[in-house]
């Protein structure tokens, strides 16, 4: 089963996965040792830079008594000029399951028709990111206790960011409400504002952060995505629009989450680091148990009811 954009997953099997994650946490954290997965291979195919996303695809992978395969463009034959397709044939027999990344948009979904073997979507240019946007939903699910009716404030590149176009879309679904904050030449795509609007969602869209964070549930910060902009001039005219400090916080509610999906630039400064706002880091952790049970369902691996 493939995951390559949102619309793969009903908001039932969304759930399912995150109920699933919960139960993983103890194998995610290593205080339970429960090899579902031995035998099992992943290939993971990062075209493009990642910390988090391929670190805990392999992390997951292992916990759970599975072997990884890296590929990187230096070191394998994509440096010679061998095609994407190519590539992919040999990955269907080396491997059970995989993650790509890829700087094109929809290279994901050529990938996944190439073979038989499940693909994950880890971010396909200024396309999608839905294994991020689960993770996103748990770390929201554990600090509000739900998703239904929060205001969400979703600030930074929301042109080119991926995060934001698949974890707005499920935020919609889920029933929560969006300020999407950005510079003018950075909106959100309208296509996906239609989107969100003709769905229910109710969406604004601001260029101010500071009056849009005072009734936030959960402010989303991202990276301006330097690499996509054609042009370096453009980036500069909007690189540090948005930071927000500990000092920014004074009027907020008491348990406003602020995620990040990382690396930051120079979006929240460190002096938020120890509040309780500071959720970026637990966030980055969650992506373990989520990426451990899409890497179970994607293998067809049914989870344990209780793991103690
Ligand atoms: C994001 C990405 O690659 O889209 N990183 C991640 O997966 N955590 C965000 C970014 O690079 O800005």
């Amino acid at each position: 089963m493939d995951l390559i954009t949102m619309d793969d997953l009903t908001n039932e099997e969304a759930i399912s996965l995150l109920d699933d994650a919960e139960r993983l946490l103890p194998i995610a954290r290593g205080d339970v040792h429960l090899p579902l997965l031995e035998g099992k291979v992943l290939a993971n195919l990062f075209f493009e830079n990642s910390t988090r996303t391929r670190l805990s695809f392999e992390t997951a992978m292992k916990r759970l008594g599975g072997e990884v395969l890296n590929l990187s463009e230096v070191g394998s034959s994509v440096k010679k000029g061998e095609t994407l397709y190519d590539t992919m044939q040999m990955i269907d027999g080396y491997a059970d399951v995989a993650v790509i990344r890829h700087p094109r948009q929809g290279a994901a979904q050529y990938a996944a028709d190439a073979v038989q073997i499940p693909i994950m979507n880890a971010g396909d240019g200024a396309g999608n990111h839905p294994t991020q946007t689960l993770l996103d939903l748990f770390t929201i699910r554990h600090g509000q206790g739900k998703i239904d009716g929060l205001n969400v404030v979703l600030v930074g590149d929301l042109r080119y960011g991926r995060t934001v176009h698949s974890l707005s879309h499920a935020l919609g679904r889920f029933g929560a409400s969006l300020t999407l904050v950005s510079p003018e030449p950075l909106k959100m795509p309208p296509e996906i504002v239609k989107d969100l609007k003709s769905s229910g969602c109710h969406v604004e869209e601001s260029e101010d952060l500071a009056p849009a964070i005072s009734s936030a549930d959960v402010v989303y910060m991202t990276r301006i995505q330097r690499e996509r902009f054609p042009d370096e001039a453009e980036y500069e005219k909007v690189a540090g629009i948005y930071t927000l400090k500990a000092e920014d916080l004074r009027s907020v509610q008491s348990d406003m989450m602020i995620m990040h999906p990382l690396p930051r630039v120079n979006e929240i400064h460190p002096s938020i680091d120890s509040t309780d706002h500071a959720w970026y880091f637990k966030q980055a952790f969650n992506g373990v148990p989520t990426r451990m049970a899409l890497l179970c369902r994607s293998l067809g691996i049914q989870i344990p009811e209780a793991i103690v």
